[in-house]
């Protein structure tokens, strides 16, 4: 019973590794691990048709369609980066200062240039190679207040029929006048921007006002009015990364609870609502992040690179709420999404908790989906999931190739990858069902 052949079909073989379902208990995450030792996965039009052992999957096998075959490589589910902003990727490594500071003398200057479409287009086409590269096949992304910016991001992430969340930054006070928009004006931008690009091929978007200083009360109600209107719209934003901004926020609405109840007044919590950091969590924080079902995005690289804090995955667990992994690039140092797992497990050591490799993986896929509204689409393997997968090699350097000799079992494999690998260890990324980026051609 072979099926037609199909050219939108492909046959990937190799070593399949995925967790197969959410879990509300990390320890839990262990009893759904997947590994496939020689296994198969065939697409069909993006979407996988059929996954299982290589023997069992014989019948199924679209006649004419090359098995693309990684005997020594594990293939994992695309990465799945829930807070990054593409504006910044000229500005990585921008010394000495912590976020307030930093946001002023580096970050407001560089997206001053968004302005530009054409140098938008060039920043865009590098943001989207370096996810591939990186292995990540969805991002939740900032963009600059310029509506051209996401225009930009969104025009080169649908050349590779990419699965990206994007917004433009709604920001009226605060920062440059030239960075400003009006409530008004973003208002209008931003559903300019839903109605042009949300829902379009993979792309959606994300109402993304910067954070509460930037945005005037009129500004967040007008966030929420569009919330509103388009209830299946993200919203995108960052929320208790640093103490001065904390007080900063509870200067600027004394009349809220906390830094959250601001949000929250305005309509911007939710099951699509992404809150990037969540260092300094209070206790009515964490309670209200759980009723309204909100995720987190957890930027261990960014926490550390601007001396924010420590996140602890122990409260989110422990709270249930949701979390991703973010790599906030440019506060955050690598667009790696394994060397954001090297220090997010580093994080949890300075709090004395331990970080698995398995929790790991299950933060990068499946659990970022999950926190994203989209883990009926993307994070696994599962029959009927978009087919984003990334094939990575173990030994990319010389020490890797030692360490991973001496591993003991696919757990520990995953960990010294975790801990030890980089770009160099993403050998191909598949979009899609289609191979959008690899190492050496295949
Ligand atoms: N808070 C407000 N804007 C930003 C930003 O661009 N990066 C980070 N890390 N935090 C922010
Ligand atoms: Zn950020």
């Amino acid at each position: 019973m072979s099926l037609k052949h199909s050219p939108q079909s492909s046959v990937i073989r190799g070593n399949f590794l995925d967790i197969t379902q959410t879990v509300t208990q990390a320890n839990d995450i262990k009893n759904h691990v997947r590994y496939i030792e020689d296994g198969v996965m065939i697409t069909c039009e993006g979407k996988i048709t059929w996954f299982g052992t290589w023997d069992d999957g014989q019948p199924y096998l679209p006649q004419g369609v090359t098995v693309q075959h990684y005997p020594n490589e594990l293939i994992l589910p695309g990465f799945i980066d829930t807070h990054i902003h593409y504006p910044q990727t000229e500005m990585v490594g921008a010394y000495g200062e912590q976020l307030l500071n930093w946001l002023n003398t580096y970050t407001f200057p560089t997206e001053l240039k968004f302005k530009d479409k054409t140098y938008a287009d060039k920043i865009a086409a590098i943001f989207i190679q370096e996810l591939l590269k990186n292995g990540t096949t969805t991002a939740l992304v900032f963009g600059t207040v310029h509506p051209q910016s996401i225009d930009a991001l969104f025009e080169e992430a649908e050349k590779f029929d990419m699965r990206l969340i994007a917004g433009k930054v709604m920001m009226d006070r605060h920062a440059p006048e030239e960075l400003c928009d009006t409530a008004e004006q973003s208002y209008q931008d931003s559903k300019a921007l839903i109605e042009k690009w949300h829902g379009k091929g993979r792309a959606l978007y994300a109402i993304t006002p910067r954070f509460a200083p930037t945005s005037t009360p009129e500004q967040l109600s007008k966030a929420g009015q569009l919330k509103q209107e388009f209830p299946d719209v993200y919203v995108h934003t960052h929320l208790s990364e640093n103490k001065d901004e904390i007080a900063w926020v509870k200067s600027l609405f004394p009349e809220r609870k906390n830094y959250l109840d601001v949000y929250n007044y305005y309509g911007l919590t939710g099951n699509r609502s992404v809150f990037a950091h969540c260092v300094h969590l209070e206790e009515d924080e964490w309670q209200c992040m759980h009723q309204t079902d909100s995720a987190i995005a957890f930027c261990p690289t960014s926490n550390l690179f601007l001396g924010s804090g420590l996140f602890s995955l122990k409260q989110a667990w422990d709270k249930q709420v949701k979390v991703g992994l973010g790599t906030d690039i440019g506060a955050g140092t690598s667009f790696s999404q394994l060397q954001t797992l090297n220090e997010a497990y580093k994080v949890q050591q300075l709090q004395g908790e331990k970080l698995s490799a398995f929790e790991s993986l299950y933060h990068a896929t499946l659990g970022g989906a999950k926190s994203l509204d989209l883990d009926d689409k993307l994070g696994n393997f599962n029959i009927g999931k978009e087919a984003d997968c990334i094939v990575i090699q173990f030994n990319a350097t010389a020490l890797q190739h030692l360490r991973q000799s001496e591993a003991k079992g696919i757990e520990d494999r995953l960990f010294a990858l975790f801990t030890m690998g980089d770009d160099r260890n993403i050998h191909t990324t598949y979009i899609h069902g289609k191979i959008a980026y690899t190492q050496k051609p295949h």
